[in-house]
């Protein structure tokens, strides 16, 4: 449902300086999204009906992220004013000139805000009437934030920022959290009037709630009991600690939805996973991007899923894939390697040291061990013996296997794309494949055995082989 008289403005333009980074600050990822992709998630999930984003820094790729995930999305361009509160002033300029409703202001950097946190904030702003409403934090460490200063009745006077703080200022642990609701006539009127006389030389958006209070305006900063929620990220420190903070909540929610993550220290889920109930995870495994697993699969220990579909009772261990579909009741590794557009039909075995890359492998086939299949169709029921290589690639293009149904391939072979081998077929050991075998065949290629009698003795006389062989001829003759 749409608010109409709510918009969100966005604060993205900041360099990112602390990161020290080639890529901008609000780009850099947790829980496999970058920081600005959470922050407008829970914009959108506010209903408001316009969202700003405010750039600068980096603003091409910025701006596209931005669309990519929220293509409804305002963008606006901070000029070469620098500073939260030129931010805000440009993202309420491309707001439509007749909006006279609440603004909700977000910063890039604070990704684990929620979509709860903001209504509660917004409520309270409407109940209260106040022209500012903002969201405080009590940190133990308060160093590098904004601290919130109280008169002696409690009420709220103003925010100095830490740079701009006094050492008596310093000792306050209550910290200003970057999120604000305002409503648009008070925003727009602080902006206009924001100077920039401070130790950074820039329009400090915090300067408004001194203006609004000095005018007698309504205003009040709410305390968050949860930190984490408004933690903002600066540097790659604080990048590394929410992100485990917020892996730690993705575990939590899974396990409480009847998912079994034996060791949650060394498991990461991302935010697009889905997890049915009874999924058990195993010590050392990643799910990322939009991996799906079905009822009852147990994945790990040491797996790494990246978009991937997994379906009920499949076990996956020890595998590295990406891209990849496992069929229901399917098992994968140890030691399994599954390229993009690998398919492993229900109840297929994909074992140890097997490679797999744009393949399919039908109902109940097997590929158990020490293999490569590329580019292939493997047809239901099918067999693919120890040491088995598709040769897919001539040097210049890629060639299609295909394998038809209940084939029985030995081990140690080759088969050179393009080939099709009908159903029911069975190889010898060793067979180079290069035509076309029809169904029901046996193929051979290699060349008959021949035993040459003596042949250690007479070549190699007295080595260790030799002895062994006369020996053994000796017991033989008794
Ligand atoms: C800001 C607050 C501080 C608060 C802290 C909470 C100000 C002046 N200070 O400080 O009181 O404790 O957040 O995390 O607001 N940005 C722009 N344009 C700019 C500068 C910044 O869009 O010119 C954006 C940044 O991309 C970022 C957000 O605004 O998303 C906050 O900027 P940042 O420089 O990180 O402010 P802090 O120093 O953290
Ligand atoms: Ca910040």
């Amino acid at each position: 449902m749409t608010d109409q008289n709510l918009a969100v403005i966005i604060l993205a333009a900041g360099k990112g300086t602390r990161m020290k980074s080639k890529t901008p600050k609000v780009l850099h990822k947790l829980g496999g999204l970058p920081m600005i992709g959470h922050v407008l998630h829970t914009a959108a999930e506010l209903g408001a009906a316009h969202t700003v984003a405010v750039v600068r820094h980096d603003r091409d790729r910025v701006a596209e992220a931005i669309l990519d995930f929220a293509p409804s999305t305002i963008i606006a361009d901070q000029d070469e004013i620098p500073g939260t509160g030129r931010a805000l002033e440009v993202g309420l300029e491309a707001l439509p000139a007749d909006f006279d409703g609440d603004v909700v202001v977000l910063s890039g950097d604070v990704p684990l805000l929620d979509s709860v946190t903001v209504g509660r904030l917004v409520d309270a702003h409407r109940s209260r009437r106040d022209d500012l409403t903002m969201l405080s934090a009590i940190y133990d460490d308060p160093t590098g934030f904004g601290r919130v200063l109280r008169d002696e009745n409690g009420e709220f006077a103003q925010i100095v920022e830490d740079r701009d703080a006094t050492e008596q200022q310093k000792l306050v642990h209550e910290i200003n959290a970057g999120v604000y609701a305002f409503t648009a006539a008070a925003a727009r009127d602080a902006m206009s009037r924001i100077g920039t006389d401070n130790v950074q030389a820039e329009k400090y958006l915090t300067d408004a709630a001194g203006l609004i209070r000095g005018d007698g305006g309504r205003i009040a900063a709410v305390a968050v009991t949860d930190n984490w929620l408004v933690q903002g990220i600066n540097d790659r420190a604080q990048l590394g600690a929410t992100a485990r903070e917020y892996n730690r909540r993705v575990l939590e929610h899974w396990m409480r939805e009847g998912v079994t993550i034996v060791d949650p220290d060394t498991t990461i889920i991302e935010r697009d996973v889905t997890l049915a109930p009874d999924v058990e995870i195993q010590p050392g495994t990643q799910l990322r991007g939009a991996t799906t697993v079905a009822e009852g699969a147990v994945i790990g220990p040491d797996t790494t899923l990246v978009d991937c579909e997994v379906g009920a009772g499949a076990t996956v261990k020890r595998t590295d894939a990406t891209l990849s579909v496992i069929g229901e009741g399917a098992t994968v590794g140890p030691w399994s390697y599954l390229r993009p557009n690998s398919v492993v039909g229900a109840g297929a075995k994909v074992g140890t040291f097997v490679e797999t890359k744009n393949t399919s492998l039908g109902e109940g086939a097997k590929v158990p061990h020490l293999s490569y299949v590329g580019d292939a169709e493997i047809g239901a029921g099918s067999n693919l013996g120890a040491g088995t290589i598709t040769a897919n690639y001539d040097g210049v293009a890629k060639h299609r296997t295909v394998v038809g149904k209940h084939v029985k391939i030995g081990s140690d072979n080759v088969l050179v794309a393009p080939v099709e081998l009908g159903d029911g077929v069975y190889s010898g050991a060793g067979t180079t494949i290069r035509k076309d075998v029809p169904a029901g065949a046996l193929v051979v290629t290699a060349a008959s055995q021949r035993n040459i009698p003596g042949w250690v003795a007479k070549h190699r006389p007295g080595s260790d082989s030799a002895r062994a062989a006369e020996a053994a001829s000796d017991t033989s003759n008794e």
